[in-house]
């Protein structure tokens, strides 16, 4: 049977191109990237390696989030400047997308002269329109650092409960709201210190100006439904001034004329959106200005968390309507990451880096997981370890995958890896392709769920032809070689299609079908290409494109994520190197941890873990399992019958082997020299270490 040039009108149906630029939330420069972030940033990428393969102009940037209080403290705790932790930072942040194939064309930095100039010129611009006020403010201030204190610096007790040590906002004991003044004993999370009240003058950003402009844009399809109705309180609650400016020392931009005032990180970092992409047109010809005018024939999407929407839906369109430039195409939020339905957790071993993952774990798992789950909604995902094993193993590894290894081999051993001319069964190659719209919609619309739903679907199909056609029992006989041919090259380019729908998704493995196919399915405007198979086409021969994921790679993911904790611990054990100022901790806090002194009733050594020994300890009116990091320094033997001093009151652990339910002390830089104490005669098991 000749196989008809698909002529489906919706197939021929010509994509007018469109010019889009598309963000993810910049990822603050303090901290790793891990599963949580990248979440948003797969989400994202798919959706832009969609609208590529569409044919649109398509940019996609980012940026390290790189100024305020947080990045300034932690360069100074390091003994570095602020230019050389966001440096270090970003070099890690970048490899870590890149090996998650995220297709930025530019990932920068808001410490960057195109940020620093475009803050300064959309301030300016609201300035001149009267949309800047300044007004003098008490704050509080830490008398001791000389610096104001941003609310979640500020700790205390809380006004409701009294429970001790509450940060700023809210009580995580009895889950009071209320402002850091009202907190009874307030200190300084930095120094400890009573902040004192200052006056200081501030800027602020009139957000109420906008109220109307806002309303209007949020009811006109830019947002979400479900964040629609959340902004409707907000705009209950009332549109209050945006306090934009910081008193030094800060990491951050000057304000124009002030030389101790900065912008507040959250003005400049949304403006990094831009300061990215103008960075990238400055080096490929393109207009920046004329992209990002006011009115201009261009999109602009941002995708981001539901954590950050009051900045991206109110401030941010706001500044730019005040200043004049384009708002927002849409603002797409999504949900939180969970992990085995909880929030990540370092206890758990669930809160796990982009690095470690990576360690264990090819990308593309956690793609096609993310994909498989995802929708246009604000839902929080959740990872579920299991599941991501069975699915990807049965689905992709199962369905997908599989319909190749099934028809590459006849290919190989009777055909020297060429397609035959004709095909076998041309409706189902037709049906396969005639989905192509249904799918495009579910991946602009963000319905990523669906679009896999369906792909699986199709793959069924694939897999449920090549049982049907039974290819094996024609292979016995000679009289069907053409028949054969047929069957299994159409069985490929069944494939060639399903891999064409998920190359957005699958990126790695999209890129290893092109070198067994030998030809592209991921160029700019391949989507057009879905309905044209491969006919009399050379491949070379089938090699494994992907394997299955082992449960055990997976366990040692999430005991690594445990053990980091662990190594960070006694990496972490008194050396000669004094606390900082910022890590000193106040009496209450040395009160409440439990130190007991415990005698080791038995001692071995824990399989899997050259780390680990396991320990009892008798702390007198119970016996505590615990897993210490110390085998490199004792065996088991020598331990047994010794007094240790353990935190008797550190909260359980559940680790690889099993509960821990302590921490043993231990001092020394590591190795060999590595000592637990041993106090003197006279004291007894449960005596308390005061
Ligand atoms: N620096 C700001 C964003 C400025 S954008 C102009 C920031 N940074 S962040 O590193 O805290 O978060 C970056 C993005 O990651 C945000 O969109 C945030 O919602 C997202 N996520 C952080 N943790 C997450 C999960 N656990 N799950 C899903 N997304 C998560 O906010
Ligand atoms: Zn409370």
């Amino acid at each position: 049977m000749v196989y008809p040039v698909l002529t489906l009108n919706v197939l021929n149906m010509s994509i007018i191109p469109r010019k889009i630029l598309v963000s993810t939330a910049l990822p603050y420069a303090n901290g790793s990237i891990h599963i949580g972030h990248m979440l948003e940033h797969i989400q994202t990428d798919i959706w832009v390696r969609f609208q590529r393969l569409r044919g649109h102009e398509s940019y996609f940037v980012c940026a390290d989030d790189a100024h305020g209080t947080p990045i300034m403290l932690k360069a100074k705790a390091e003994g570095i400047s602020p230019e050389e932790l966001i440096a270090g930072v970003a070099v890690e942040h970048t490899r870590d997308f890149n090996d998650f194939s995220i297709s930025f064309d530019n990932y920068y930095t808001t410490h960057s002269p195109e940020n620093r100039e475009l803050a300064e010129s959309i301030f300016n611009a609201l300035n001149a329109a009267g949309h800047i006020v300044k007004r003098t403010i008490s704050q509080a201030f830490d008398p001791v650092e000389k610096i104001f204190l941003p609310d979640r610096f500020i700790k205390g007790s809380c006004p409701r409960c009294a429970a001790p040590d509450q940060y700023g906002d809210n009580c995580e004991n009895c889950g009071a709201t209320y402002s850091p003044s009202d907190l009874v004993n307030p200190y300084s999370a930095l120094s400890g210190a009573t902040p004192i009240e200052k006056d200081t003058e501030h800027y602020f950003f009139a957000l109420g100006h906008f109220e109307s402009m806002l309303k209007q844009w949020t009811a006109g399809g830019h947002i979400q439904s479900e964040v629609h109705n959340k902004l409707k309180e907000w705009f209950d609650a009332g549109l209050r001034d945006w306090d934009i400016s910081r008193d030094a020392p800060y990491f951050g931009f000057n304000i124009p004329g002030e030389t101790d005032k900065f912008f507040y990180v959250w003005l400049d970092a949304p403006i990094g959106y831009f300061a990215s992409f103008k960075n990238y047109c400055v080096s490929n010809n393109i207009d920046f200005e004329a992209f990002i005018a006011n009115g201009a024939d261009t999109e602009m999407y941002h995708f981001i968390g539901k954590d950050i929407l009051y900045f991206h839906t109110l401030f941010w369109p706001a500044m730019l309507e005040g200043a004049g430039l384009k708002k927002p195409t849409a603002v797409y939020a999504h949900g939180f990451l969970t992990v085995n339905g909880l929030k990540m957790s370092k206890s758990r071993g669930t809160f796990i880096s982009a690095r470690e993952y990576l360690n264990h774990l090819s990308p593309d798992y956690l793609r096609y997981y993310f994909a498989a789950k995802l929708n246009d909604r604000v839902e929080d995902l959740d990872l579920n370890l299991e599941d991501f094993v069975a699915r990807v193993n049965a689905d992709l590894v199962g369905k997908v995958v599989n319909i190749a290894s099934r028809c590459a081999g006849f290919l190989n051993k009777r055909f020297d890896n060429t397609l035959s001319a004709e095909h076998d069964n041309s409706a189902l190659l037709t049906s396969f392709a005639a989905q192509s719209e249904t799918i495009a919609q579910y991946f602009e619309d963000r319905q990523f769920s669906k679009a896999i739903r369906l792909i699986t679907e199709l793959a069924d199909q694939a897999n449920q032809y090549v049982n049907d056609r039974q290819p094996w029992v024609l292979a016995k006989n000679a009289d069907h070689n053409e028949e054969l041919h047929q069957i299994c090259s159409t069985g490929i380019n069944l494939f060639r299609i399903l891999m064409c729908y998920l190359s957005p998704v699958l990126p790695d493995l999209a890129n290893r079908v092109e070198k067994f196919l030998q030809s592209s399915i991921t160029h700019p405007n391949a989507w057009q290409d879905i309905s044209t198979p491969l006919v009399d086409h050379q491949m070379v021969s089938f090699k494994h494109l992907l394997k299955r994921i082992e449960s055990k790679d997976v366990d040692a993911m999430v005991a690594a994520s445990t053990e980091t904790q662990d190594t960070q611990k006694t990496g972490d054990l008194p050396t000669n190197i004094p606390a900082l100022d910022s890590e000193l901790i106040t009496i209450d806090d040395f009160a409440k941890v439990d130190l007991r002194i415990a005698r080791i009733v038995a001692a071995q050594r824990v399989d899997g873990s050259d780390k680990l020994l396991q320990l009892t300890l008798d702390i007198g009116h119970e016996q505590r399992n615990v897993f210490a990091g110390i085998s490199s320094a004792y065996e088991p033997e020598q331990l047994v019958g010794r007094l240790t001093a353990m935190v008797a009151n550190l909260a359980p652990r559940k680790m690889r082997f099993g509960i821990s339910e302590g921490m043993v002390m231990a001092t020394g830089p590591g190795g060999k020299e590595l000592w637990i104490l041993s106090p003197d005669d006279g004291a007894q098991p449960g005596m308390r270490i005061k």
